[in-house]
C-alpha cells in the first residue's frame, strides 16, 4: 500500500517535474543582457540597447531569431493543438518612406531555426521547392511589405496568416479596427512602433491576428482571422521566433518586445521599459553627398548648365542673326506702317520653301505665303540688291506708292530690309500673272471681252502713276509677266519702280538699263533713261502680245531669227490684212474694229521715236472710244522714219530670257557697231 503510495507520488513528483520543466510563457520587455535562452541566427543581431534587430542592410539575406527552448504544443504526438498566444511590438525602417525591402513574420517551426528558407520574398521562412509542403510544419504570420504576384499577395502593406507556405491562407491590408467600428490603414513601413496580438484557440481553432499603433489598447475586432485546426501542421513541441529577409532595396527590421503563453495568454508587455529606436542615422553615402553636394553641384553646373547656355546663347544669336532685319531713321517715320517683321514672312511662307515658289524673275524669286495671324494670303517678292542708296530712294518709292490704292495696281501690303536684300509682300493674285494665259499653249485662254478689259486695267494703272498720282511715276518694267489676274480677271499692275533699283546709278559711264528684252525703247537704251514713254512704250508690246497671243520676241523655227512682234505685225499691215495678226485662239466672238484699233494703237505705242508715241491719257481715250485713233496707213508711220524694233541694232548679240535683264549701255553701244 505505502510502496504504491510512494510510486504514486514518484509518477506525481516526475509529471510535476516534468511539467514544470514546460515552457508555459515568457516575456521580453526588450532583448537587454545577459539575454538568456534567444538566438540570432543569420544577419540578425541584438543591439546593446536591448533591441532584437532581425537584419541589417546587407543585401538578399536572411535574419532569424529563436527562443532556443521547445514548447509543447500538444499533450501527445497525435494531440490536438492547445491554445496560444502572443504579443510583440516591432517597427521597420525602410531606406525610402514609400518603397520597402521584403517584410518579416512571426514563425513556429519545428527547429530553432530555418536553414533552408531563402531571402528576398521568400523572408527567410521558405524556399523555392519546400513552399507549400506540408512536410514543413512551418506556422507564421508574415508583415510583407512588398506585393508578390506568385504569392496572390494583396498589396505591399499586408498582414496574412501562413500555413507551410508564402500563399497566405487569409491576409489583410495592414491596420485595425476601432473602438467605433472603422477600419485605420497602418503602414508597416512608417518607422512608428506596432504592436500585434496573435492567438489560437485549441477548442474553436480560430486563428485571430490583431495589430494597433503602439501605446493603444488591442482592438477588439481583429485584423485577420480564420478558423484552422493547426493539430496537422504543429509537431508536439515546436520553436517560436522570428524571420526577416532582406531584398534589393534597404530597410530594418526591429523588436522591440515579446511574450508568449501556451494554454493561456501571453503576458501583457510593460510598454514602458521597452527600449528605444534608434535615430535613424542617414547612411554614409548620404553623409558623403551632404559634404560633397556643394562641390559636386558646381561640378554639375559647370558640366551641364554652362554648356546648355552656351548652346543657348548662341541658339539665340542664330536665330537672331536668322531673323536680322536692317531699320534706319528715315525709315522710322517713313515706312512704320509697311515695315514687316521677316520672322513674320519666314513662317508665312514656311521658311521660303521650294513647293511654295510662284516664279522667279530678274530680281528674285516669289514665294506664296499665308500671315500668320491675319490669315491673308501673300506673295513674297524676295529681292537681293547690292546698291544702298537705291534702295533707300526705292523704299521711300514703294512707301509713298503703298498709300496710294489703285484697282488695278497690286496692293503692296508691306517690306522687310535685311542685309542684302529687300522683301516685298504683295497680295496674292490667284489667278497669277497675264502671260500664262497667252503662249505655251495654255489651259485657258482669255475671250476677246476679258483681253481688253485686261487691256483697259492696265492703262489705268499706267495712267494712274504717271499723270494722277502726286508724282509722276515710271513703271520701269510693264509686261505681261508684272501684270496679274485678280479674282474677277481684272488686270493689276505689278513690280513698279522695281527696275530703278538696279538701274540707279549716278555715273552716265556705267548706268544700266534694266527692263525686259522686247519691251525695252530703242531711246531708253540710247540714252539709258526711263520716261513715261519708254513705259508707254512697253505697253504698246503689251497690246500687241495680248491681240496676238504672241511673244515680244519669237525665234523663227526654220531660220532661227529672231522676230519682234512689232515687225510682225506691221507686216501684216503693210500687206493690208492686220487683222489677221490677231491670236487664232481668240475664236470668232470679237469686235473686229476694236482688235484693229488696239493693233494700230499697239504700233503707234511701240513707235521707236517717243513723240509719236501717245501719252497715257490718250491712249486711255482711244481705248474707251472717247477719240478715234488718227487714221494713219502703215507708209504715213513709215515715212516719218519708224524704225522699228530695236533688235536690228543688237537682238542677235543679246542675251534673250524673258525676264528681265539688265542691258549693260555701254556694251550695247559697241556691240551695236
Ligand atoms: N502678287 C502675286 N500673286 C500671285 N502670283 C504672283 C504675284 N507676284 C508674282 N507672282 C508670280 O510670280 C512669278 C514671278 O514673278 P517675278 O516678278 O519675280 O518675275 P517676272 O514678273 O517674270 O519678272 P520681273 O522680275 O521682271 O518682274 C510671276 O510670273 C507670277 O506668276
Ligand atoms: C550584417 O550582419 C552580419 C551578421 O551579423 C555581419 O556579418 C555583417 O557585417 C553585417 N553587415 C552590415 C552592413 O552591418
Ligand atoms: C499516432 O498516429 C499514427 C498515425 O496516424 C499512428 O501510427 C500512431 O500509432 C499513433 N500514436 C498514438 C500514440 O496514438
Ligand atoms: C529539426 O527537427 C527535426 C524534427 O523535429 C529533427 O529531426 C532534426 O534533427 C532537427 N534539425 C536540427 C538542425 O535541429
Ligand atoms: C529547400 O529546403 C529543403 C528542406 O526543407 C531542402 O531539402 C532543399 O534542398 C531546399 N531547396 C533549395 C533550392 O534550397
Ligand atoms: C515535400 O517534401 C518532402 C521532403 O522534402 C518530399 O519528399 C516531397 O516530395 C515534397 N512534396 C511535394 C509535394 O513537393
Ligand atoms: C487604406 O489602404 C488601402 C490600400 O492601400 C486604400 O485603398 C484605402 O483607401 C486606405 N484607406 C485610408 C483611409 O487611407
Ligand atoms: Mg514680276
Amino acid at each position: 500500500m505505502f510502496s504504491k503510495l510512494f510510486i504514486f507520488f514518484i509518477i506525481l513528483s516526475q509529471s510535476l517535474q516534468d511539467s514544470s520543466s514546460q515552457v508555459l510563457s515568457f516575456t521580453y520587455n526588450g532583448f537587454h543582457p545577459p539575454l538568456t535562452d534567444i538566438s540570432v541566427q543569420g544577419i540578425a543581431t541584438v543591439t546593446p540597447n536591448g533591441l532584437l534587430k532581425l537584419n541589417n542592410i546587407t543585401q538578399r539575406e536572411t535574419g532569424h531569431a529563436f527562443y532556443t527552448k521547445p514548447i509543447r504544443f500538444k499533450d501527445s504526438p497525435n494531440g490536438t493543438v492547445s491554445s496560444f498566444s502572443t504579443t510583440f511590438v516591432f517597427a521597420i525602417h525602410s531606406e525610402f518612406p514609400i518603397l520597402s525591402s521584403h517584410g518579416m513574420a512571426f514563425v513556429v517551426a519545428p527547429n530553432a531555426s530555418l536553414p533552408y528558407g531563402t531571402p528576398s520574398q521568400y523572408l527567410g521562412l521558405f524556399n523555392i521547392t519546400n513552399d507549400g509542403n506540408e512536410t514543413n510544419h512551418v506556422f507564421a504570420v508574415e508583415f510583407d511589405t512588398v506585393m508578390n504576384i506568385e504569392f496572390n499577395d494583396i498589396n505591399n502593406n499586408h498582414v496574412g496568416i501562413d500555413i507551410n507556405s508564402l500563399k497566405s491562407v487569409q491576409s489583410s491590408q495592414a491596420g485595425y479596427w476601432d473602438e467605433t467600428g472603422q477600419f485605420k490603414n497602418l503602414s508597416l513601413i512608417s518607422r512608428k512602433r506596432m504592436q500585434v496580438w496573435v492567438d489560437y484557440d485549441g477548442l474553436t481553432h480560430q486563428i485571430d491576428v490583431s495589430m494597433s499603433p503602439f501605446r493603444k489598447s488591442k482592438p477588439t475586432k481583429p485584423l485577420v482571422s480564420i478558423a484552422r485546426d493547426l493539430s496537422s501542421v504543429l509537431l508536439q513541441d515546436m520553436f517560436v521566433g522570428f524571420s526577416s529577409a532582406t531584398g534589393s532595396l534597404q530597410s530594418e527590421h526591429f523588436v522591440l518586445g515579446w511574450s508568449f503563453g501556451v494554454n493561456g495568454k501571453a503576458p501583457p508587455l510593460s510598454l514602458s521599459k521597452l527600449p528605444k529606436l534608434p535615430r535613424w542615422e542617414p547612411r554614409k553615402i548620404d553623409i558623403f553627398f551632404k559634404k560633397w553636394m556643394p562641390t559636386i553641384s558646381i561640378v554639375v553646373i559647370l558640366l551641364v548648365f554652362v554648356p546648355s547656355l552656351i548652346f543657348l546663347v548662341r541658339f539665340i544669336l542664330w536665330r537672331k542673326r536668322k531673323f536680322a532685319e536692317e531699320l534706319e531713321d528715315w525709315e522710322t517715320n517713313l515706312g512704320k506702317n509697311y515695315r514687316l517683321k521677316f520672322k513674320d514672312l519666314y513662317y508665312a511662307t514656311q521658311g521660303f520653301k521650294e513647293e511654295g515658289l510662284l516664279g522667279s524673275g530678274g530680281f528674285g524669286s516669289v514665294y506664296k505665303g499665308v500671315m500668320p495671324k491675319t490669315r491673308q494670303e501673300i506673295a513674297v517678292k524676295r529681292v537681293s540688291n547690292e546698291s544702298q542708296q537705291g534702295l533707300k530712294e526705292f523704299v521711300s518709292e514703294i512707301v509713298s506708292i503703298g498709300r496710294m490704292s489703285h484697282r488695278n495696281l497690286v496692293p503692296l501690303l508691306g517690306y522687310c530690309r535685311r542685309k542684302n536684300e529687300l522683301l516685298l509682300v504683295y497680295d496674292y493674285m490667284p489667278n497669277g500673272s497675264l502671260d500664262k494665259y497667252l503662249y505655251n499653249s495654255p489651259e485657258l485662254t482669255l475671250g476677246w471681252k476679258q483681253r481688253i478689259k485686261v487691256i483697259n486695267g492696265v492703262a489705268s494703272a499706267l495712267f494712274f502713276l504717271h499723270e494722277e498720282w502726286e508724282q509722276v511715276v515710271i513703271h520701269r518694267d510693264v509686261k505681261s509677266s508684272n501684270v496679274l489676274l485678280d479674282t474677277e480677271y481684272n488686270g493689276r499692275l505689278g513690280d513698279f519702280g522695281l527696275a530703278r533699283l538696279c538701274g540707279h546709278g549716278s555715273d552716265p559711264q556705267t548706268t544700266r538699263v534694266a527692263g525686259t528684252w522686247g519691251y525695252l525703247a530703242p531711246d531708253h537704251v540710247r540714252t539709258g533713261h526711263a520716261t513715261t514713254a519708254t513705259d508707254v512704250f512697253a505697253f504698246g508690246v503689251l497690246l500687241l502680245e495680248v491681240v496676238c497671243g504672241r511673244r515680244p520676241i519669237e525665234i523663227q523655227n526654220e531660220s532661227g531669227e529672231r522676230v519682234f512682234i512689232v515687225d510682225w505685225v506691221f507686216r501684216f499691215w503693210i500687206e493690208g490684212n492686220i487683222l489677221d495678226a490677231k491670236d487664232p485662239k481668240l475664236g470668232s466672238v470679237y469686235d473686229r474694229r476694236e482688235v484693229e484699233m488696239v493693233l494700230k494703237l499697239g504700233l503707234m505705242c511701240s513707235h521707236s521715236e517717243p513723240y509719236i508715241r501717245p501719252p497715257m491719257r490718250q491712249v486711255i481715250q482711244y481705248l474707251r472710244g472717247d477719240a478715234m485713233l488718227p487714221d494713219l496707213s502703215p507708209l504715213d508711220l513709215h515715212g516719218r522714219g519708224m524704225m522699228l524694233g530695236i533688235h536690228h541694232g543688237f537682238g542677235e548679240s543679246g542675251m534673250f530670257t524673258g525676264a528681265t535683264s539688265i542691258v549693260d549701255y555701254d556694251s550695247i553701244l559697241s556691240g551695236g557697231r
